[in-house]
């Protein structure tokens, strides 16, 4: 495939295979070494780049992106980030505070900061959530961090679209990926490749045909009607926490905690929902809140509940040559809407369990629940069981703890390497506790009562 895109202000046309990474093409073709390889999985940063294109500059992990998706944009590594004659304000106030020692972690976390300098984003430890550093200590980063916001970023010149041909595997419509799949029903999508590009760097996976959407536009993108919010597959997760922040803060915050922003400015609702996997953080509280997905194949479209789309462990309802185009979110439900994502390090870490509850209470009395978990069973599932012992119940502490041992009706969760099967039956019980000591005002996370104390 030839790539055409912009590296450090060049202009590039580049022959690729499709499942090539930048990292690699960085590295062993372009001699870019200051862009450094930790993980070569997306968890260390060590391999940020900014990526730019209309939407604006975002910090991606190099060693995850692959080179079709970069068709078109434009890409800054450590090496083009200062200008001829002087250094970013991030380089200076880097060494100015001391920042850096072994320094492997250095340019990703330049990288970042810069990233964030050039937004006004000044969430400093969410923008460096997904960057490692092992022995510097991120006190002086962070100092840096703030001297560099000091400065104000150069004045922006707009991102200058580039003539990228349009290429085989890169459909840019809906109704054309429909026809290209419905022809190559074995070809393997790729949306932002935060689980696909892991298939190739960690298990050599040869894919032989492949189909990357991230040219389908229709794709893309936030429609609000008056009752739901219809979200195309392609839009990145990055763009959910924003979305939800007045509606549903709770919803908003564990957007916030997926990942880092390196991957969730690449990954996408429709890869997190269409990868069936049981511990995606976006099912739990979408089915609670009674979303559907709906899936194109061909000429035909169809709508389904969300909830019904997760068959079983490694089995969705998504036919040969099927793929999600969007996801309606009823806002009917957000404002009562609780999510707790536990997992074992609380920024960048996929969860262990992810409890999502959506009960309305009515003069004291439990209407209505939708409770749905991750990381309980083999797919994302509904807790039927809690919800019948609730529903007609006063909304009493007593009422809670009666619903406790229907927890063992709905789940029998496995013991892996992130928790006990004990330890998630425990947490999410206690997560039903937790709904229900909030909404009598009372202070039950940590970080809560950090925020309060400080
Ligand atoms: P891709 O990797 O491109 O695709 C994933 C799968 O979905 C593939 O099988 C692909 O063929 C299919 N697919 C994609 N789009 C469509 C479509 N429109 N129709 C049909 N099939 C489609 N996940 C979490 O839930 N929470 C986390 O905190 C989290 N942390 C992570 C941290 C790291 C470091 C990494 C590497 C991953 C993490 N993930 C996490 C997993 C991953 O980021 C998400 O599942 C992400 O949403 C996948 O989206 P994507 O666009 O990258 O999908
Ligand atoms: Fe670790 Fe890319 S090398 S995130
Ligand atoms: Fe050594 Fe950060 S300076 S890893």
């Amino acid at each position: 495939m030839e790539i055409t895109f912009r590296l450090n202000g060049e202009r590039v046309k580049s022959t690729q295979n499709p499942t090539d990474t930048l990292l690699d093409y960085l590295r062993e073709k372009r001699g870019l070494t200051g862009t450094k390889e930790g993980c070569n999985e997306g968890d260390c940063g060590a391999c940020t780049v900014i990526v730019e294109d209309e939407t604006g500059p975002v910090p991606l992990n190099a060693c995850i992106l692959l080179m079709p998706q970069l068709h078109g944009k434009s890409i800054t590594t450590v090496e083009g980030l200062a200008s001829q004659d002087k250094l970013h304000p991030v380089q200076d106030a880097m060494i100015d505070e001391h920042g850096s020692q072994c320094g492997f972690c250095t340019p990703g976390i330049v990288m970042s900061l810069a990233a964030a300098h050039a937004s006004g984003d000044t969430d400093i430890e969410d923008a460096l959530a997904g960057n490692l550093c092992r022995c510097t200590g991120y006190a002086p980063i962070l100092r840096a961090a703030q001297k560099a916001a000091l400065t104000a970023p150069d004045t922006k010149t707009p991102f200058e679209p580039l003539e990228a041909p349009a290429l085989l595997e890169r459909p840019e419509s809906i109704d054309e990926l429909a026809g290209i799949y419905a022809l190559r029903p074995n070809a393997t999508l790729i949306a932002g490749a935060t689980d696909v590009g892991l298939w190739v760097t960690k298990q050599l996976r040869n894919l032989d045909d492949v189909i990357f959407l991230n040219g389908v536009t229709d794709l893309k993108g936030i429609t609000e009607t008056p009752d739901a919010f219809v979200i195309g597959a392609m839009t990145p997760i990055s763009d959910l926490a924003p979305l939800f922040a007045t509606s549903c803060p709770s919803l908003s915050e564990m957007f916030r905690r997926f990942s880092s922003k390196q991957v969730r400015s690449a990954a996408t609702l429709g890869g997190n929902i269409a990868n069936g996997s049981p511990i995606g953080d976006s099912p739990p509280p979408l089915i609670a809140l009674n979303a559907s997905v709906t899936l194109r194949r061909g000429e035909d479209s169809r709508t389904i509940a969300l909830e019904d789309f997760f068959v079983e462990y490694g089995k969705q309802d998504r036919a040969p040559s099927e793929f999600v185009t969007h996801i309606t979110i009823p806002k009917a439900g957000l404002s009562d809407l609780k999510v707790y994502k536990l997992s074992k390090r609380f920024d960048q870490d996929i969860s262990a369990v992810c409890g999502a509850f959506n009960i309305t209470v009515e003069n004291g009395t439990v209407t209505e629940a939708r409770i749905a978990f991750g990381g309980m069973a083999g797919t994302p599932k509904r807790s039927d069981a809690v919800e019948a012992a609730l529903i007609g119940q006063p909304w009493t502490e007593a009422t809670i703890d009666a619903a406790l041992p229907a927890f063992d009706q709905d789940y029998q969760p496995m013991t892996d390497m992130r928790a006990s099967a004990e330890y998630r039956q425990t947490t999410a019980q206690n997560m039903l506790k937790r709904v229900f000591a909030e909404s009598l005002g009372q202070t039950v996370s940590v970080l809560d009562v950090r925020g309060e104390a400080s």
